[in-house]
């Protein structure tokens, strides 16, 4: 049955997340929708400085929005902007250094952020996939910290941002990958069981798509949708893995509800 559901993923995945998929998919799209100009309008991008994150920034300049890249790596994103600002000729490049697995950093981010600029749309970008259990200095696991923690404190903090402005959107990157695991809120951090980073990747992947359905809810005002972006050539791109079963696309309210009771302890204390 294993085997069976491994070859399933595979085979989905080659014909939806390859180039051929973006190719057949492309057919139905319409070519005014893609033809958006943006000035006026203010895009976060998280992890702006390299892959899907740089490449997405780029395009948001060449169409005249303002870009705050929110980067990790100074000289790495030193280097994106710069290239923003050459290839598209926008100014309004701005660069925001924070790193999202310290919830401490994404909160007083965020208050001085909004002292200074308005935001429109917010894109999650950033992602990591860490292969052997690590801690970030708060002693949280660094995959959760970043993928699930840091996405959850940068959107909650910036809702009532993003509420004061004409169509507000949050666009969360997850994977397919995130079709291998149910929400599973026994052991969030991998405390008491084995490492596998892939699960727990994707694990993390499935929690941001169970937090986007719940904001969506809570927050009418604003539009909030995820996305897989394919397999595609980035740094960070993964490896397949050899078996990956696949899981219910459900997941129950009492286990929805203990995530949101997690995250919201750990928001509250890393305030
Ligand atoms: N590539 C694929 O095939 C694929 C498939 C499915 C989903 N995705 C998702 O797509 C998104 C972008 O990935 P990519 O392929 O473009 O990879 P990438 O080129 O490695 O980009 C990842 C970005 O995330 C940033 N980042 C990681 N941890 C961070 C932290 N703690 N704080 C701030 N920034 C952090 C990295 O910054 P640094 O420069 O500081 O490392 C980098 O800019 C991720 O969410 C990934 O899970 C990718």
């Amino acid at each position: 049955m294993l085997l069976y559901r491994s070859a399933a993923w595979f085979a989905k995945g080659l014909r939806e997340y390859t180039k051929s998929g973006y190719e057949s998919a492309s057919k139905d799209f319409v070519p005014d929708d893609l033809e958006v100009q943006v000035p006026g309008r203010a895009f976060m991008v998280t992890g702006g400085n390299s892959g899907i994150g740089k490449a997405t920034a780029m395009e948001i300049a060449k169409r005249g929005g303002t870009v705050h890249l929110v980067c990790r790596d100074h000289s790495r994103a030193e280097g994106a902007k710069a290239e923003i600002i050459r290839e598209s000729g926008n100014q309004n490049i701005f660069l925001h250094i924070v790193d999202l697995s310290l919830p401490k950093s994404v909160w007083k981010f965020v208050e001085n952020f909004k002292q200074e600029h308005t935001l429109n749309v917010l894109i999650n970008n950033a992602g990591c996939m860490v292969n052997k259990r690590e801690l970030t200095e708060d002693g949280l696991e660094k995959n959760f910290a970043t993928n699930t923690l840091g996405v959850y404190v940068l959107t909650t903090a910036l809702i009532p941002v993003l509420e004061k402005e004409h169509d507000p959107r949050v666009i969360t990157v997850s994977s397919g990958g995130m079709l291998v695991q149910k929400l599973n809120t026994d052991d969030p951090q991998s405390e008491r069981t084995a490492f596998d980073g892939t699960m727990v990747y994707a694990q993390n992947k499935r929690q941001q798509v169970v937090l986007t359905e719940r904001w969506a809810r809570a927050h009418p005002a604003v539009h909030f949708s995820c996305m897989h972006p394919g397999w595609v050539d980035t740094p960070d791109r993964k490896p397949v893995p050899t078996h990956l079963p696949l899981a219910r696309t459900s997941s129950s309210p009492a286990e929805e509800e203990k995530l949101i009771e997690i995250l919201e302890e750990l928001a509250r204390r890393f305030k």
